[in-house]
């Protein structure tokens, strides 16, 4: 098999480069471990930027997003068990669309499937080859033939836990890794939002999060220990929970309860890969970093890796040009890094470390009184929330 990009996984890094590329008639092969049906149910993120909402909209992805999807004016920082709204319209003239990562990989599958796309789901053993100089990959295909795809460039978009960014050289490349102390506990619930906004929650018990997926489903996360099992957390005490760390200082908050549909922990760490580029192989998406999720940028930072990818393989294939591919991992580095500060700043805010003393957590509660006072630092932290425009995109 032979085709221009060859791309290992269908995540939002994967699938919508292919979708790009192939706006551009370049051709790819796209190659997933897991099955359409899996990918397509498995709960992840759900905060769209404003930048991203803009290109899915461009590239003819945005019918389902635009009547489906919940654009949000605002959120609420909560602490001092009251609320203090951080106005992002006001403030930077943006909005978010909270719409889950799920429906974004509906989007792209439905989108690549119609235009005769070839993705090449639940494949096993993938391995890359001859990244210097003329690449290919080995697969297992779906009926358990092994196969090799030889293209021109390989793009790893197969997530932290993949193995693309194996294949480097030893020695050709940094990684920088942080591990916070802390987890958070996820639940997916059949219940309207309690609040029509998302509430990034402050207490002393440990930090919560109210977000939702639709006017009938909610979506909500706690603070707790990095190895702690779900196991311990039978319905009862995560509504309890939840009710604590949410609870306003007039009690006037309810929090509307309902059948819980999915449940998860997810660690919480940073973590980047340098440079994101190696000869013919390029890393987008969680393969090259992570965020922790407070700052609701890892599928945002996702999308944003691929559409420069996209553009300087345009540049590549039509014009013989190479310098965009050769600038593609200082410029999403530079991204990557302002999401990596973001995120990492929100997280340092917003919980609880288990080794916090009362010295720290007063320059926690003075952080968050300053952004809830200040117009300039709110309208900093909003206009990361919002996003950064996509510069350095388009050779
Ligand atoms: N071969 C093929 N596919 C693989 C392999 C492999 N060896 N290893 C992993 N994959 C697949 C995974 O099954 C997954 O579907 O690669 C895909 C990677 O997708 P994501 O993890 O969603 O990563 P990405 O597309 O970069 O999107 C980042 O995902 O983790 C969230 O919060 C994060 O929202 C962000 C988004
Ligand atoms: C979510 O709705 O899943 C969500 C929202 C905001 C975050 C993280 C996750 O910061």
């Amino acid at each position: 098999m032979r085709t221009r990009v060859a791309i290992i996984g269908a995540g939002p890094a994967g699938l919508m480069l292919s979708h790009l590329l192939d706006r551009c008639g370049i051709d790819s092969v796209v190659l997933e471990l897991r099955s359409r049906e899996y990918l397509e149910q498995r709960v992840r993120a759900g905060v769209l930027e404003s930048p991203t909402v803009q290109l899915l909209r461009d590239v003819g992805l945005g019918a389902r997003l635009d009547t489906e999807g919940l654009p949000h004016q605002g959120f609420s920082l909560r602490f001092d068990r009251e609320d203090h709204r951080i106005a992002l319209n006001e403030l930077t003239g943006k909005h978010i669309v909270v719409y889950g990562q799920q429906e974004v990989v509906k989007d792209l599958i439905r989108a690549r499937l119609a235009a005769g796309g070839q993705l090449e789901f639940e494949v096993t053993d993938v391995t890359l080859h001859d990244i210097a100089a003329s690449p290919w990959v080995g697969f297992t295909d779906h009926g358990g033939r092994r196969q090799e795809l030889h293209a021109d460039v390989l793009v790893g978009a197969d997530g932290f836990h993949g193995i693309s960014r194996h294949a480097y050289p030893k020695g050709a490349w940094r990684a920088y890794d942080k591990q916070y102390p802390f987890a958070w506990l996820g639940i997916l619930a059949q219940t309207p939002p309690s609040h029509e906004e998302l509430i990034y929650a402050y207490t002393e018990h440990g930090f919560a999060l109210h977000s939702m997926r639709s006017p009938a489903v909610t979506r909500l996360y706690l603070q707790v220990a990095p190895d702690e099992d779900l196991a311990n957390w039978p319905d009862a005490r995560i509504w309890a929970e939840l009710e604590l760390r949410l609870a306003l200082r007039e009690g006037n908050f309810a929090l509307t309860r309902g059948p819980i549909l999915d449940r998860g922990i997810t660690a919480m760490r940073s973590f980047v890969a340098e440079p994101m580029r190696h000869g013919r192989l390029f890393l987008a998406g969680d393969a090259a970093h992570i965020v922790p999720p407070t700052g609701a940028k890892g599928m945002n930072l996702a999308i944003a890796d691929v559409s420069v990818l996209a553009a300087a393989l345009e540049a590549f294939f039509s014009r013989n040009e190479e310098r965009w591919l050769a600038s593609y991992s200082s410029r999403c580095l530079r991204r990557v890094w302002r999401a990596e500060q973001f995120s990492s700043m929100m997280t340092t805010m917003l919980h609880i470390a288990p080794t916090a003393d009362p010295f720290d957590r007063q320059l926690q509660l003075s952080q968050l009184r300053y952004i809830a006072t200040s117009a300039a630092a709110a309208t900093s932290l909003a206009e990361n929330y919002v996003g950064l425009p996509l510069s350095d995109v388009a050779p």
